[in-house]
C-alpha cells in the first residue's frame, strides 16, 4: 500500500493478442465480437506497401464484408473520424478494424464512438464526454510508438479552431489489439526510431511520474524499457528482425497503458509546441528534449533514475545512486545516437528566435503532465537552449 495513501488503480479492457502472423487471423476475432460486416481503416501508403493483404485475405475466408477506408493522414482530423463513422452507418458495418500508426488507430477509435453515440468526435472532447461504448473496434498496430491500440486517449486535430485536442474516457480502448511484427517489416528505419524513443519516453514519464505511478504502472514501464534498451538498436538496423518487431510492440503497448494510468511529463509538455510550430514528428521531438529534461529533473527522484539505469544494462555496481542516476542520462544519449537521429533543434528547423515562444507555449499544457519536478518558464527556455 502507498505510504501516502493515494488512490492508486489498474483499469484494463479489451483483449490483447502477441504474435507473428496473428493479424493474418483477424476474421476470428471478428467472429468473437459478434461481427460479419466492418470498415478497415487505414492509411494509403500502409495498404499500398501490402500492409493490409492478409488481414483483408482473412476477412474473405471468413466470410466477413468489409470496405476499406484509406483516407487516414498524420493527425487525423474530427473531419476524418466523422467521415469514417458516416461510412459505417452508410455500410451497416457492426465494428471497425484499424491498421497502422497512432494516427490510424485515433482515427478509428474516433469514428466508433461517433458511431454509437451520434453527433461529432467534437461533441466528446474531454473527459469521459460520451456514455454509451463505442462499436466494436480491433486495433492492429504498424508502429511500434504511441500504444494506441490499449490507450485510454485520442489525439484529435481540430483543424476549424486550429487545436489539437484530446477525447479521453476508459472506453476509448480497443475490445480486441493484435500484436503482429510481419506488419513492421516495411517501417523505414527513421519511423522505426521516431517511434521507438516515443515509446521510450510514455514509458520513461510514466515511471517518474508524481500522479498514478505506482507499483502496476512501474513495473510495465521499466519492464519496456528493457525491451527498448535490448531492442530498438536492432530493430532500426533490420525491421525484418522480427523478434526484436514484437518486443518492441510490446514494450509500446506496454508504455500505453502506463501513460493511460500515469501520464507523461515535461517532455511531452515541450515535445508538443514543436510539433505545433516546427512539424518536428513526436518522437523525434521527444528524443532530442530527453537528455535534458533528465538532467532537469533527475535531482527531483535520483532513486527511480538510477532503476532506470539497472533495466537499461549500465553496470551500477560501485556507483552512488546520483551517479547511476546521470548515467542513465549518458546511456539514453548513445541510444538516440545509435539510432541515427539528429540531437539538436536547430538541425529540424526550429527557429532560435522561437525558443520563448516555445517555452510560453508548453508552459499552456503543464497541467495535463505529471513531472517529478516543475518548471518555470525560464526552466523549459533553458531547457530548449540546451537542446538547441
Ligand atoms: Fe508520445
Amino acid at each position: 500500500m502507498s505510504i501516502l495513501m493515494r488512490e492508486e488503480y489498474f483499469q484494463v479492457r479489451g483483449r490483447i493478442i502477441n504474435g507473428l502472423g496473428k493479424a493474418d487471423e483477424v476474421s476470428e476475432e471478428a467472429k468473437r465480437l459478434n461481427v460479419n460486416r466492418v470498415v478497415v481503416v487505414t492509411e494509403k501508403a500502409i495498404q499500398e506497401a501490402g500492409v493490409i493483404e492478409n488481414i483483408l485475405k482473412s476477412l474473405k475466408n471468413g466470410n466477413i464484408e468489409y470496405i476499406v477506408y484509406n483516407g487516414v493522414h498524420s493527425d487525423p482530423s474530427v473531419k476524418i473520424m466523422d467521415e469514417i463513422a458516416r461510412l459505417v452507418k452508410e455500410s451497416g458495418a457492426q465494428g471497425l478494424i484499424g491498421v497502422g500508426g497512432g494516427s490510424s488507430l485515433d482515427a478509428t477509435k474516433g469514428a466508433a464512438i461517433v458511431c454509437t453515440n451520434g453527433g461529432s468526435i467534437r461533441d466528446y472532447i474531454g473527459e469521459n464526454k460520451f456514455k454509451i461504448a463505442p462499436l466494436p473496434l480491433i486495433a492492429i498496430p504498424t508502429t511500434a510508438g504511441t500504444g494506441s491500440e490499449v490507450t485510454w486517449h485520442i489525439s484529435v486535430n481540430d483543424t476549424e479552431r486550429k487545436l489539437k485536442v484530446t477525447v479521453r474516457s476508459f472506453l476509448c480502448v480497443p475490445e480486441v489489439a493484435i500484436l503482429d511484427p510481419n506488419l513492421m517489416v516495411t517501417v523505414p528505419a527513421k519511423v522505426a526510431a521516431f517511434t521507438g524513443m516515443d515509446a521510450f519516453t510514455h514509458a520513461f514519464e510514466s515511471y517518474i511520474s508524481t500522479k498514478g505511478s505506482w507499483i502496476m504502472t512501474e513495473t510495465l514501464a521499466l519492464k519496456a524499457m528493457e525491451l527498448i534498451a535490448i531492442n530498438l538498436r536492432v530493430f532500426v538496423a533490420n525491421r525484418q528482425n522480427v523478434e526484436a518487431g514484437e518486443n518492441m510492440l510490446i514494450a509500446s503497448m506496454m508504455g500505453g497503458m502506463c501513460l493511460s494510468h500515469a501520464r507523461t511529463g515535461i517532455i511531452h509538455q515541450m515535445a508538443r509546441p514543436l510539433g505545433a510550430l516546427f512539424h518536428v514528428p513526436h518522437g523525434l521531438a521527444n528524443s532530442m528534449l530527453l537528455p535534458y529534461a533528465m538532467e532537469f529533473s533527475v535531482f527531483a527522484n535520483p532513486g527511480k533514475f538510477a532503476n532506470v539505469a539497472r533495466v537499461m544494462g549500465i553496470k551500477v555496481d560501485g556507483l552512488s545512486e546520483m551517479e547511476a542516476a546521470k548515467a542513465t542520462i549518458i546511456a539514453v544519449k548513445e541510444l538516440c545516437n545509435d539510432i541515427g537521429l539528429p540531437n539538436k533543434l536547430r538541425d529540424v528547423g526550429v527557429k532560435e528566435e522561437l525558443l520563448s515562444q516555445l517555452a510560453e507555449d508548453a508552459m499552456q499544457g503543464r497541467d495535463l503532465f505529471d513531472n517529478p519536478r516543475q518548471g518555470t518558464v525560464e526552466d523549459l527556455i533553458k531547457i530548449y537552449r540546451s537542446a538547441y
